[in-house]
């Protein structure tokens, strides 16, 4: 029952992180490509992106560690793992890709609260989220691949 409900978030936040993702990268290229200033709801903007991808990594890692049955408890199932495709996917890529993305989002995020002029927080922050979307749009099991899931989860 819990599995039914953690994977039914963790399914739902995805469209979150990807709204937002999309959202704030648009508004980032936007104002970088324009010259504008850095205003108080870009940072809104980039807290909310950064902070439902804090979530969603919370949620994969219970299903990794505690509630998913396809995922590895032991080298041992890590190494059978590695063999199936599917399985492979959701013990070794899905969560690898995703942890590279959050570090990316992280530093990005950091990176352009401590630059000085609004030009160069835009773009570093638009590059960085740039980035972070490539890699989650790679690591999602979008329906039609052998990994697939659905794109809107039933309960
Ligand atoms: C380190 C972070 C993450 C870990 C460890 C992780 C782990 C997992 C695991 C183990 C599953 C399969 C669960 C199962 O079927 O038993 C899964 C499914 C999934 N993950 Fe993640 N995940 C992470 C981050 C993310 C992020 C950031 C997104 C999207 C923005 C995402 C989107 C999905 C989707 C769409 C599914 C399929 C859900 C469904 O079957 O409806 N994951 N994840």
């Amino acid at each position: 029952m819990l599995y039914t409900v953690v994977l039914f978030l963790h399914s739902w936040l995805r469209w979150g992180v990807v709204v937002f993702g999309v959202l704030a990268l648009g508004s980032s290229l936007r104002a970088w490509l324009r010259g504008q200033d850095w205003l108080p709801s870009h940072r809104r903007l980039q807290v909310a992106v950064v902070s439902l991808f804090d979530t969603q990594m919370l949620l994969g890692l219970t299903l990794y560690f505690v509630l998913s049955p396809l995922t590895p408890r032991s080298l041992e199932a890590l190494r059978a793992n590695l063999s199936v495709s599917f399985l492979r996917f959701f013990s070794v890529e899905h969560p690898a890709l995703m942890l590279v993305a959050l570090a990316v989002a992280h530093v990005a995020s950091a990176l352009s609260r401590r630059a000085e002029e609004p030009t160069r927080k835009h773009r570093v922050w638009a590059l960085g989220l740039l980035a972070v979307m490539l890699l989650v749009a790679l690591a999602i099991p979008w329906p039609g691949l052998s990994h697939g899931r659905p794109l809107v989860r039933g309960f």
